[in-house]
């Protein structure tokens, strides 16, 4: 075939198809024309069969050419489309009736992560009893985080806590949230009653059920004339709060410089898995803390405990390893409401 007769071609395929598509008036039509142009077996390739015959001159001048039309019939289809999209839309929307009772699609919920889930499921529960949420300080100093609780420098019970210490003098990562108890009292008059949930540090080997960085939920009551059984009663009721009604609680005796009797207690939750585990240590705010905090002990008494978060969540969501807690698995969020 002659060059010219191509060209011409070419050229009345480019008006024919714009007349064409500024004639269609639905998206299916476009598509259609869209193909029945432009595609494999279009009439542009089609066309192009012609383009063998020609001479190596000639060929190029065909292709630029042939681009062009087919950025004009594209350019042509693009627009025609804005317009039959705009008015298939408010054509439907002038149609169709809606039905207000129809549920709507269902959001995707997040969900908390099994540690603040935890410990807002505490806050709940204790909320219900008067206490009010405080929080603490992550980098303490030595003064409050053991002087003031009854635990001397150089004190061997200061091995129960192995610590992180900071680069500046007498500064150091909270080994647990009982330094907020001090800085409670001293805030606060009596009545007191104060969760403090908080991250606490210790230097230590991490393991499946040991983390060097793990959380703590402090409780704090002070008033007059306060007892072990008012402890005693308030973690039972915690206890069933966060594992159902058959938990129950065990004291032992325990060991801490800030309380005196001191206990750590057991949690049983009574299902197929019964047996005891340890989630706090506890006891009678010591004399010496009341009074560091600025309180009578004379006339008012305490009782405090800290329970760790992390197996309190493993407990409740069957999580077999602390680790688990921190790595940003997303299927940690998951699985929780
Ligand atoms: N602070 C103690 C610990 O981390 C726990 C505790 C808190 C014990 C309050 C008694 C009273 O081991």
């Amino acid at each position: 075939m002659e060059l010219a007769a191509l060209e011409k071609q070419l050229r009345t395929l480019q008006t024919e198809s714009t007349t064409k598509i500024g004639a269609a008036s639905s998206l299916a039509d476009l598509e259609e024309l869209g193909s029945s142009l432009l595609g494999k077996k279009g009439a542009l390739t089609d066309l192009l069969r012609g383009i063998g015959s020609l001479s190596a001159e000639d060929r190029p001048k065909i292709g630029a050419l042939a681009n062009e039309v087919r950025t004009a019939i594209e350019a042509a289809l693009e627009s025609r489309r804005t317009v039959a999209g705009a008015a298939e839309l408010s054509a439907r929307i002038a149609n169709e009736t809606e039905d207000a009772t129809t549920p709507g699609p269902l959001p995707a919920f997040g969900s908390l992560h099994p540690i603040p889930e935890t410990i807002s499921a505490i806050g709940q529960i204790m909320g219900s009893f008067g206490f009010t949420v405080a929080e603490g300080q992550e980098v303490e100093d030595d003064v409050t985080n053991f002087q003031l609780l009854n635990i001397p420098e150089d004190h061997p019970s200061r091995d129960l806590w192995d610590t992180l210490y900071l680069r500046e003098p007498g500064r150091l990562l909270r080994t647990h949230t009982s330094p907020g108890q001090i800085r409670t009292m001293r805030a606060v008059e009596p009545p007191i009653r104060v969760i403090l949930p908080g991250r606490c540090f210790r230097y230590e080997a991490v393991d499946a059920s040991h983390g060097f960085e793990f959380h703590q939920v402090e409780g704090l009551l002070v008033d007059r004339g306060t007892t072990l059984a008012d402890l005693k009663g308030i973690l039972d009721e915690l206890a069933r709060g966060l594992f159902g009604p058959a938990a129950r609680t065990r004291f032992r005796p325990g060991y801490y410089p800030f309380t005196e009797p001191s206990v750590a207690v057991d949690v049983s939750w009574g299902g197929s898995k019964d047996g005891w585990m340890t989630i706090l240590g506890a006891g009678m705010v010591h004399p010496i803390v009341l009074e560091n905090g600025g309180i009578d002990p004379e006339t008012h008494q305490g009782f405090a405990f800290g329970l760790g978060v992390e197996r309190i969540a493993m407990l409740r969501h069957g999580i077999p390893d602390l680790r688990a807690l921190l790595e940003n698995d997303l299927r940690m969020l998951r699985g929780l409401r």
